[in-house]
């Protein structure tokens, strides 16, 4: 099975991975737990360069370009190999992040998106999509204050650099894939306690591991 996490900054998506872990290897799955971008050793130095705020000319094609690097190598080092032997894929952002940010937010043409999806992927697709929903200033100032606070890399800024209007159609641009799939996204209310969001994951997650039993 391929899990895939979804959010805006400051959704909480990285805190809950390994809640999800733990629950999933209590049911007596096998777990690979990866990221984009830099799920590989050579995805992490294109991820150094993704994330640079001092990158701030960086051109949205060129962008796009680079996640879709990380990920070709990523599939075909990481997740490809795990899925066939037989382990679960915990993934902390995926494709449908492209389609949002690039697509939606950078405002790059969503269906050429999709096709060099289906290109260089072959319609590779998780199983299931945990989108952490809250309102965009919420995630922002949380990402802001763990930034402040040192436990989160200051050196990763370029997206929380990016105003409000940016974050919201992020937000807007999720919930909006979720209309267009929803047998795989379950919408997670982000907003609430860590304790609160890691029983719903639960409550989810086990009706997910229901359906391929
Ligand atoms: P994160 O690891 O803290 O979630 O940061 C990754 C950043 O990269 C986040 O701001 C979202 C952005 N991103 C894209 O813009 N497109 C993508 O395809 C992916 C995977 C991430």
């Amino acid at each position: 099975m391929f899990i895939t996490l979804e959010g805006i900054e400051g959704s909480g998506k990285t805190t809950q991975v390994e809640n999800i872990v733990a629950f999933l290897k209590d049911k007596g799955h096998d777990c690979v737990v990866t990221r984009e971008p830099g799920g590989t050793d050579i995805g992490k130095k294109i991820r150094a360069i993704l994330l640079d705020p001092e990158n701030r000319g960086l051109d949205p094609m060129a962008e796009l370009l680079l996640y879709m690097a990380d990920r070709a190598q990523h599939i075909r080092e990481k997740i490809l190999p795990s899925l066939s032997q037989g382990r679960m894929v915990v993934c902390d952002r995926f494709f449908d992040a492209t389609t949002v940010y690039q697509g939606f937010a950078r405002g790059l043409d969503v269906k050429r998106i999709t096709r060099m999806h289906d290109l260089v992927f072959d319609g590779l697709k998780p199983d299931v999509t945990l989108l952490f929903d809250l309102p965009a200033k919420v995630g922002l100032s949380r990402a802001w204050n763990e930034i402040n606070s040192g436990s989160r890399d200051g050196s990763e800024t370029r997206f929380e650099k990016e105003d409000i209007a940016f974050h919201d159609i992020v937000r807007n641009g999720y919930l909006e894939l979720t209309d267009l799939e929803p047998e795989r996204f379950r919408v997670i209310d982000a907003s609430k306690s860590i304790e609160e969001v890691r029983e719903e994951i639960t409550k989810t997650l086990s009706e997910e591991l229901e359906k391929i039993k």
